[in-house]
């Protein structure tokens, strides 16, 4: 049987690549000097999408492709998927959830470390010999013990509180309604009340354009001069001109944030201030997790090839 042609929207490791190359005619939209000269050429032949949850797979791009039948998100978020347009064409969507929880909640609370006790500036101090020429470095603000707010206790949410009962924090969530097994934590239903009863407030729920902008002006500065915002979700959930404005003004203490509006360009606003930690969407960036990640792409086009049952469908 001749392999299905599928639409690689950007790069996958290598050990991927060469899996899908066994099974697929694998067509590189990223490598392509004219991108609609070549969707054009390969339209008629492609009948899947493989994609990351960054850059999903927009209605233009599902509408130049007539015989598409699935979209396969390296990634769990699927808010770069027009999911109207395969709905109404019955184009299957599938993601990668539950084998990056643990890795993208890792990050998360790492940042909050790594922010909290100013440690990428401690990293200079010795480097550039500060330490020998100035003395001790400047203190920082404890961690443990202090008040964690976590927007979204979803899969990773959970697990980024869970992680955080081990140093000793209040812990205190909003979700749209409290969850039976949130033991131990407080729900706060408005996320401006949340921001304004945590130290640190985690971004951690599955942007849609329901959650757009959440993060509002109104809930940065609730969270105030004293507070830190980590964010491992997607930047559409915060509104980066206020954030970046609070940043700035010292409405807000500090943030740390794994993913940017129009990223991998991101405003060059964050790259000159102190009080922000960034990181390159990285999350669930563990060999581990991305072999893992690749596997379950490959297991959904194949299951969906085969016309068995989708292991983690969305669509
Ligand atoms: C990316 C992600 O897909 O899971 C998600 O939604 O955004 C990430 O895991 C990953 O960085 C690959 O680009």
């Amino acid at each position: 049987m001749a392999k299905p042609d599928i639409l690689l929207v950007g790069p996958y490791p290598e050990w991927d690549l060469v899996e899908l190359e066994a099974q697929y005619n694998v067509r590189k939209l990223y490598e392509a000097e004219d991108r609609d000269a070549f969707v054009q050429d390969h339209a008629d032949g492609i009948r899947a999408i493989a994609t990351r949850g960054e850059l999903g797979a927009s209605a233009e791009l599902i509408a130049r492709l007539p015989k598409l039948e699935i979209v396969s998100v390296y990634g769990v978020g699927y808010d770069a998927v027009n999911l109207d347009a395969c709905r109404a064409r019955g184009i299957r969507v599938t993601n990668t959830p539950d084998v990056l929880t643990n890795d993208v909640a890792d990050l998360g609370v790492a940042m909050m470390l790594v922010q909290s006790r100013g440690m990428i500036g401690a990293e200079t101090w010795v480097r550039d010999g500060s330490w020998g020429t100035k003395g001790l470095y400047p203190l920082k603000r404890r961690v443990w013990g202090r008040k964690a707010g976590v927007l979204g206790l979803g899969r990773i949410g959970f697990e980024v509180a869970k992680r955080l009962k081990g140093f000793d924090m209040d812990i205190a969530y909003s979700d749209v309604a409290a969850k039976p097994y949130a033991e131990g934590m407080t729900f706060i239903a408005d996320p401006v009340e949340l921001a304004r009863h945590s130290d640190f407030l985690f971004v951690t729920l599955a942007a849609s354009t329901v959650t757009r902008h959440i993060v509002s002006k109104n809930v940065i500065e609730a969270l105030g001069p004293e507070g830190m915002l980590i964010n491992i979700s997607r930047a559409s959930n915060i509104d980066e001109e206020a954030l970046l404005a609070a940043l700035e003004s010292g409405a807000l203490g500090s943030a740390a944030l794994d993913v940017f509006e129009a990223e991998p360009k991101l405003n060059p606003r964050f790259l000159e201030l102190g009080n922000v930690l960034v990181q390159p969407h990285h999350a669930s960036g563990t060999i581990e997790t991305r072999k893992a990640m690749g596997k379950l792409v490959r297991d959904n086009l194949a299951a969906h090839f085969a016309g068995a049952s989708l292991p983690t469908p969305v669509l």
